[in-house]
């Protein structure tokens, strides 16, 4: 573990600022995690002021606008797939015992960053192996002691989290460690642990919880590098530090739950700790080769914007450890599981955010996040069945069965576009892969979703088809009809499911069920102006146009938080990007003077409430060939995380579309479901020298360079 990486500023995000405005912020931004288990980024004692163990019950709300609990700290603990039913907001990721709880206690303090006498103060996580370091000074009545605390957790070994902990004191002085696993926890306010059992097996201690939905989960501890007296659950150790003499105790952690392929009890765990206690320096290379690889296939190099570059590196760092290449049970949830607003629950986002990311540099890990959706059309046909449909309905939100969880009937009722979007992403996965058996692999959810599409329109005696009472992105218009993006996305989905079917020689539909189906793919209205100019819905220009001046004063806050929602809901205001969607998935939806337009009609009305918004308008516009407006609309979605916005967790939507802006925005490719060969119109910011990036195009690796003299292509061995 001695070979960490030198510090470089590109790559590691540091917190020199001890500010308890700040604390939570950074406890989301700096969560480290792999796939498998996420951490958020809390201090392991914890502050006296933020206790954890707080209950309440947490409201189903409109979660942009909602005023957050846990203003101090909030730590969290994610299995991806270990969820509980909470009694109002329906099924949420459980945030599970704490596994670095611990105390530090000395000359009758304990220590506490808020209250202690802290100086010089500094976390950095690095972002090319996710190992984050804390050091600080502790001044005490008889010395001060020197605190070094380094974490990660393995992308080797999934379950494992490696602790080392380094100190040394000025004078001589006893330090006593008192480590747990601590369970006193609860997710949004609520315990879902059902049962809780604390114990010891030899020098490993920790707890395992029974979650309310079933879910067992085993978290064992092991700390070394002084004697330890271990009871149930805690383990405590005595240190006593010479003057000057540096002092070590390394705690590993392991975890298992009843999802793992083989689930491990408390007893085969402390048997894996004592032999990886052997050897704990061991652990560290293996770790950092695994993101050394994520980072060779995925990494992207911008010449010239150190901001950009360092926004960039921290986007990716999340999508790298928030998705779980080795499960298909599970997608990544809204916050990136760095944090509990969303419920850990799955949306769109997965599928126009996240899958180019993954499709066009790591396959394997976007078949996992498309599999998911195949994994859950049991659920699909369940809620379409609850709404009185036949075949499938994707949830708005949804968790590991597919079944709806969203706990608010606007979105969950309306926002019908998501069974559309899980097709798109299908036919992405397909276009970019070829894969015919991903093929086969997804009819079943192309038929289903059709049979549901066939019901919910509603055919007009003048032989139109329409899409009515329907939420569409912007979720400022609460309810509408034919809605252009659901509309379009919905005639996309028939179309393709009937290529798969002339693909595959077979369809699983009914010559009646594809008569219909073409029907509607050709007859389901996109409301135009009459100009041609596409509305957002039916009769749009009928809702009032919102007088932004007086309404919304101050732009710090959120408009839909400082109007009501009935006067929200009566305007024109868009919460984030809809109809601009269209030009930038289905390039040829407009012309340059149709999207000039759009683009002009649209943009003023944006609120971007959302963080899906802004990139989405800096792609647009860098395609547009406006590549300057296109940065200053980039720098704000870069800062959506980084300036303070990460305290619930991250917008990993954003994440995904910060490598977009990059990678479809300023270097204009083109989609592989748009054309077969690998194009590129780049718009690049003045001050940008180079773009260099991997792209996985049809199977094969490419290097590409991107300069203002124009694009080079080489294949990579990869
Ligand atoms: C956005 C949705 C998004 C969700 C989760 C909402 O605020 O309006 O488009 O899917 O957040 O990120």
């Amino acid at each position: 573990m001695e070979d960490y990486l030198t510090p470089d500023p590109l790559w590691c995000i540091t917190q020199t600022s001890l500010a308890p405005e700040e604390t939570k912020h950074y406890e989301g931004l700096l969560t480290q995690g792999s796939g498998y288990l996420h951490l958020r980024g809390s201090y392991e004692e914890g502050l006296a002021a933020a206790p954890q163990d707080e209950t309440y019950m947490r409201m189903p709300a409109n979660v942009t606008v909602e005023v957050p609990r846990h203003p101090r700290s909030k730590a969290g603990t994610y299995l991806p797939g270990v969820t509980g039913q909470h009694p109002l907001l329906r099924e949420e990721v459980v945030n599970l015992p704490n596994p670095l709880a611990m105390t530090v206690r000395c000359q009758g303090r304990t220590l506490d960053m808020d209250s202690g006498d802290i100086f010089e103060f500094s976390r950095t996580l690095d972002l090319r192996d996710g190992v984050l370091h804390r050091r600080f000074c502790w001044r005490l009545p008889l010395g001060e002691l020197r605190c070094d605390f380094t974490r990660f957790v393995s992308q080797a070994r999934p379950g494992l989290i490696v602790q080392r902990m380094d100190f040394c004191a000025s004078s001589p002085m006893t330090v006593t460690l008192d480590a747990t696993v601590d369970e006193t926890v609860t997710t949004n306010g609520y315990c879902h642990f059902r049962t809780t059992e604390p114990c010891a097996q030899g020098q490993a201690f920790g707890v395992t919880v029974t979650t309310d939905n079933g879910d067992t989960v085993t978290l064992m501890s092991r700390c070394q590098g002084a004697p330890a007296s271990v009871s149930a659950n805690r383990g405590t150790l005595e240190l006593c530090c010479g003057a000057g003499v540096p002092v070590r105790i390394d705690r590993l952690t392991l975890v298992s739950c009843s999802r793992d392929p083989q689930p491990r009890d408390a007893q085969a765990l402390a048997a894996e700790l004592e032999t990886l206690c052997a050897a704990p320096d061991a652990l560290y290379a293996p770790h950092a080769a695994v993101w050394q690889q994520l980072w060779e296939k995925s990494g992207v190099i911008i010449r010239g914007d150190d901001q950009a570059q360092f926004a960039l590196n921290v986007s990716l760092y999340h999508l790298l450890r928030a998705a779980n290449r080795n499960d298909s049970r599970v997608a990544v949830c809204a916050k990136g599981f760095a944090g509990e607003a969303y419920f850990g629950h799955f949306f769109w986002d997965t599928e126009l955010y996240l899958l180019p990311f993954f499709l066009y540099t790591n396959p394997a890990i976007a078949r996992s996040l498309t599999r998911f959706r195949i994994g859950t059309l049991d659920g699909a046909r369940e809620n379409a069945a609850a709404y009185g449909y036949p075949g499938a309905k994707y949830a708005w939100e949804s968790s590991v069965t597919g079944a709806e969880q969203c706990p608010n009937w606007q979105y969950c009722d309306h926002e019908v576009h998501i069974t559309a979007d899980v097709v798109f992403g299908l036919w992405h996965d397909w276009k970019a892969t070829g894969d015919r058996a991903f093929l086969e692999e997804m009819l079943p959810v192309l038929t289903e979703t059709t049979r549901y599409w066939l019901a919910r329109v509603q055919h007009h005696p003048d032989g139109t088809v329409h899409l009515n009472g329907v939420m569409g992105p912007d979720e400022y218009i609460c309810m509408c009809n034919d809605s252009a993006y659901t509309n379009t996305m919905v005639r996309y989905a028939l179309r393709v499911t009937r290529e798969a079917g002339a693909l595959l020689g077979k369809s699983l539909l009914t010559a009646n069920e594809q008569e219909q189906a073409a029907y509607v793919e050709e007859h389901l209205v996109i409301p135009r102006r009459e100009d041609g100019m596409i509305w957002q819905c039916e009769a749009f220009d009928r809702y009032e146009d919102p007088d932004f001046t007086s309404l919304w004063p101050d732009r710090t806050k959120r408009f839909g938080a400082v109007v009501s929602q009935e006067r929200n809901y009566r305007t024109k205001a868009l919460k984030q990007a809809d109809v601009l969607m269209l030009p930038y998935l289905f390039p040829d939806t407009m012309d340059a003077r149709q999207l000039q337009q759009t683009y002009d009609y649209y943009y003023p009305l944006t609120t971007h409430d959302s963080s899906l918004s802004y990139i989405i308008h800096a792609i647009v516009k860098a395609r547009m060939g406006d590549a300057e407006e296109a940065y200053s609309l980039f720098e704000k979605a870069l800062a959506i995380d980084l300036d303070g916005g990460a305290a619930e967790g991250i917008h990993i939507a954003n994440c995904g579309g910060i490598w977009q802006g990059v990678v479809m925005g300023f270097c204009g490719m083109d989609w592989c479901y748009c054309r077969d060969d690998l194009h590129f119109t780049p718009h690049l910011p003045a001050h940008w020298q180079e773009v260099s990036f991997r792209i996985v195009w049809h199977g094969a690796a490419h290097r590409i360079r991107v300069t203002h003299d124009g694009v080079s292509v080489e294949e990579d061995d990869q």
